[in-house]
């Protein structure tokens, strides 16, 4: 198929692409370059050895995605594109509102004009709310605690609306987890612009010497080592995850599924650091700090579903995913360069 995939130059967009192509498709991009760099590009078409159209522009301006689609061929649709900063989205309500709905309205209009309706949406597991039942199952009711979330959980609404009230839909609604790690080829990775939110990429940035040391949020969690768990997915699965979901839902019969994308394991901030400066063989200083407000102790995932339904299964380690972060972040120490 012909897909068409926004956000394709974001982090997680970037690592699907390449796996679309493996898998026989044709890719187009979109993406608005607000919070990613147009030299992904060149090191996806290194990679993938393949020309990929590029289309820049925020798809909340109703005319150009119009035009992307009376122009372009497109059978299929990754939606990646949207705010993302849980922090950012408690200052800047408005904006995380308008910019991840309306570019949802935008493109599902575009979409249903040009008859085409088979759509995977970037979800997050944070749809699950503030105290998830462990290990969180894609029957559980959903919530927010910020406003990034309520746009996940407004969207997965909208998408399911929509599907029962025309059947023509063929929605995946992807549940990720904590998405880390980078292509085994250490040539695109996560490259997060100032300082890093997630753990993953500042733990790197550490390691690489960008950073003097890392705040560990709280070690007195209810869990094994007293620090916050979490279900981090290597983003070469969660790629694969897509690709699984697409092809399900292009020959499915029911209008919409949710999926979560996670391994089931839980991995706490302090085995994080041990398994990163095992990979890299740097060390990893860091203090213990205040509780960040906002996280819970424990986010897991039950993925049964996804499994047995999408015959996928998460197969890489906490130690091959700091491994391949650590081929990134020590080939790009400054991340993307800006031409
Ligand atoms: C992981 C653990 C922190 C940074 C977020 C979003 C979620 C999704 C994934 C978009 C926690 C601890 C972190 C640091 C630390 N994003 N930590 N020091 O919060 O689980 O999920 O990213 O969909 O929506 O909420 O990920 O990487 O920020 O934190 O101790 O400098 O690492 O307390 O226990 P999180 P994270």
């Amino acid at each position: 198929m012909r897909v068409l995939v926004s956000g394709g130059a974001g982090y997680i967009g970037s690592h699907t692409v390449i796996r679309l192509i493996d898998a026989g498709h044709d890719v187009v991009i979109v993406d608005d370059f607000s919070n990613s760099k147009p030299t992904v590009i060149g090191r996806l078409e290194g990679i993938t050895g393949v020309h990929l159209p590029v289309h820049s522009f925020d798809l909340t301006d109703v005319d150009k995605t119009e035009h992307l689609f009376a122009h372009e061929s497109i059978d299929a649709v990754i939606h990646f594109a949207g705010f993302k900063a849980v922090g950012e989205s408690v200052s800047k309500p408005l904006d995380y509102y308008q910019n991840n709905l309306d570019s949802t309205f935008s493109l599902m209009r575009a979409m249903d004009r040009h008859d085409v309706r088979t759509l995977v949406f970037s979800s997050s597991a944070t749809v699950y709310g503030a105290e998830p039942q462990l290990p969180m199952t894609e029957d559980l009711p959903t919530s927010a605690t910020n406003p990034y979330g309520w746009t996940k959980v407004m969207i997965e609404q909208i998408l399911t609306d929509i599907a029962a009230s025309d059947d023509r839909w063929r929605i995946a609604a992807l549940r990720y987890f904590n998405p880390v790690g980078a292509h085994a080829s250490g040539e695109i990775g996560e490259d997060p612009s100032g300082i890093p939110n997630n753990l993953m990429p500042f733990v790197a940035q550490v390691a690489v010497g960008r950073r003097e040391k890392l705040s560990v949020f709280g070690d007195d969690y209810d869990t094994p080592d007293g620090t916050g768990v979490r279900d981090y997915i290597h983003v070469d699965d969660l790629a694969a995850g897509h690709v699984a979901a697409l092809d399900r839902i292009a020959k499915d019969s029911s209008p919409i599924s949710i999926w979560n994308l996670g391994t089931g394991q839980g991995v706490s901030v302090l085995e994080v650091i041990k398994a990163f400066e095992k990979a890299s063989g740097k060390p990893v200083p860091y203090e213990i700090a205040p509780r960040r407000v906002g996280d819970i102790a424990a986010s897991y995932a039950d993925p049964s579903r996804a499994n047995s339904e999408l015959n996928w299964y998460a197969t890489k380690t906490i130690d091959d995913m700091c491994e391949d972060t650590w081929r990134w972040q020590s080939g790009n120490p400054n991340g993307y360069p800006d031409a």
